[in-house]
């Protein structure tokens, strides 16, 4: 291997191994995700994340408990999908015309902070 080649495949060794960091970690504030929870969130979720907040009881799909189990076994990708694009037929519309990449990640790191995601073993 020459000399150049040998950079050009150093260079594409970074540029994988970036990637795949930037892909495992998305690190979310967890301060700036619960100030953003608390303007945006906290009306349907409630204060505590249990799906109890003060507009729930209007919605006929009641919204998210994160405590439930169904919740917590689900990955951060699962959350940031339903965040972008909102759940159809249900009051959670989509955030993502709202939302900076930066805000739906740190509201992730906030609620997962809160109500830990739970390994399902096989
Ligand atoms: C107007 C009420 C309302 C607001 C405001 C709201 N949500 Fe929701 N959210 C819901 C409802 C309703 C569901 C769907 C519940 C279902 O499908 O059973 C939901 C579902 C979700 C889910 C899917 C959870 C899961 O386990 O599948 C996530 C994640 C979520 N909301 C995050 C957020 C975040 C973050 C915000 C603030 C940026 C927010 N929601 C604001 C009502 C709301």
């Amino acid at each position: 291997m020459n000399a150049n080649r040998l950079m050009v495949f150093l260079c594409g060794l970074m540029i994988v191994a970036s990637a795949s960091v930037a892909a495992e970690k998305r690190p979310g504030n967890v301060k700036n995700g619960q100030v953003l929870y608390q303007q945006h969130c906290l009306r349907c979720h409630g204060a505590t994340l249990d799906g109890k907040g003060p507009d729930a009881t209007k919605l006929r799909v009641r919204p998210t408990d994160f405590h439930k189990y169904l919740s917590r076994v689900k990955g951060d990708l699962e959350l940031e999908v339903t965040i972008r694009r909102g759940r159809k037929l249900t009051a959670m519309h989509e955030w993502d015309s709202l939302l900076t990449d930066e805000q739906v990640y740190d509201l992730i790191a906030y609620i997962r902070s809160a109500v830990p995601h739970l390994e399902v073993k096989p």
